[in-house]
């Protein structure tokens, strides 16, 4: 089951080219392409003539073209020309999602499209900001959406998965001072960490001689968590006017459901120290690979007890506060949409004839 009326993240902006992207999404096969005129969209990855995936065609111009028998659809899915015939047979059409770019990434709407509105995308705006560099990558993994959420708004576990990167000394993680603001929409958990030593990616970064002062704010909205960071030199406290530490670092994680059991996971890390040296950026970047490839061994493995196990019992401790808020966001705005959804006594995505 999933959260249809929201903004996913579906990709970045750069992926997307005149050659068809192919990418299952909420359980849904959708081809995404741009147009010779630069538009992106988002259709139903099926032809309605006989099925074959509308990935295996092509861009002509701004419309796309079956590659089996050259029917040809419009960015609103709809049939504009069948090969060999004058008459658009009825109902000759596929369903269309709405795709927005921003900030460096393609945001798609699976639910109701008449729901979708482009000011709700969140923003980010370390992709854009000349005082901040970032990489990212796109990985797929084999867990339930939910395991990625709790494993990034839950960071007691750095300490004890990360030594060799960001984490190190466990207890100053579990014992972090902490704070958990609720919201209908998401939740943020804040953390600090006075006086504490700095982990092995931060000196591999920076000059710190002795202890520091860590913040973190985790974001989470459906689809998207923001991680806030900010490191000084033990004491030094944190400029309010600038919001810039002497290491600050921002990771963005889009978390799109690709089916109940695999997720799709689109990372950018920024970091506001030494932007102008691309090797730093690089560095930076496969700390944090490095990090997240031992979350995706965690969260990978839980996925096949969790399979294994379905019906057992789980217990909570403290630091799971934000997450259990998060599930129950997502548990919430499942509810109302279903609710809607039986009382408009109609499936929400129906492919339109225009
Ligand atoms: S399957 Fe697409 S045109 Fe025939
Ligand atoms: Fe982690």
């Amino acid at each position: 089951m999933f959260l249809k009326n929201n903004w996913y993240v579906a990709g970045f902006r750069e992926e997307l080219t005149t050659k068809p992207l192919a990418r299952t999404l909420l359980g849904e096969p959708v081809v995404m392409f741009r147009t010779e005129s630069g538009e992106v969209a988002a259709l139903e990855d099926r032809c309605c003539h006989r099925n074959l995936p509308l990935s295996h065609g092509k861009v002509e111009g701004n419309a796309l073209s079956c590659g089996y028998h050259g029917m040809v659809y419009n960015t609103a899915g709809q049939c504009i020309r069948v090969p060999g015939q004058d008459v658009i047979p009825t109902g000759a059409c596929v369903m269309h999602f709405p795709l927005v770019e921003k900030d460096g990434l393609l945001w798609i709407w699976m639910g109701d499209a008449d729901a979708a509105r482009t000011q709700a995308i969140p923003d980010y705006p370390f992709h854009s900001d000349p005082r901040w560099a970032h990489k990212g990558n796109h990985y797929t993994i084999n867990c339930h959406y939910e395991l990625i959420h709790d494993n990034l708004i839950d960071l007691s576990h750095v300490g004890y998965v990360h030594g060799k990167t960001i984490g190190g000394t466990p207890g100053a993680h579990s014992e972090a001072q902490m704070s958990t603001e609720r919201r209908d929409d998401g939740v943020t958990v804040r953390r600090f960490m006075p006086g504490t030593i700095p982990p092995p990616t931060y000196l591999r970064a920076m000059n710190f001689t002795g202890n520091i002062d860590r913040w973190m704010e985790i974001r989470f909205v459906p689809g998207l968590i923001r991680i806030y960071i900010g490191v000084n030199d033990a004491g030094q406290g944190f400029d309010e006017k600038t919001q810039m530490d002497k290491m600050g670092m921002r990771i963005f994680n889009g978390v799109t459901p690709e089916t109940e059991n695999t997720t799709h996971y689109f990372w950018t890390a920024a970091h506001n120290f030494r932007v102008t040296e691309p090797e730093v950026t690089n560095n930076f970047h496969s700390e944090i690979a490095a990090t997240f490839e031992e979350d995706r061994t965690v969260v990978e493995a839980q996925q096949k007890r969790f399979e294994q196990f379905p019906g057992r019992k789980n217990v909570h401790i403290k630091t799971d506060a934000g997450g259990i808020h998060a599930r129950r966001v997502m548990a919430q705005l499942m509810e109302t949409e279903k609710t809607r959804e039986g009382q408009a006594g109609v499936a929400t995505r129906v492919p339109q004839t225009a």
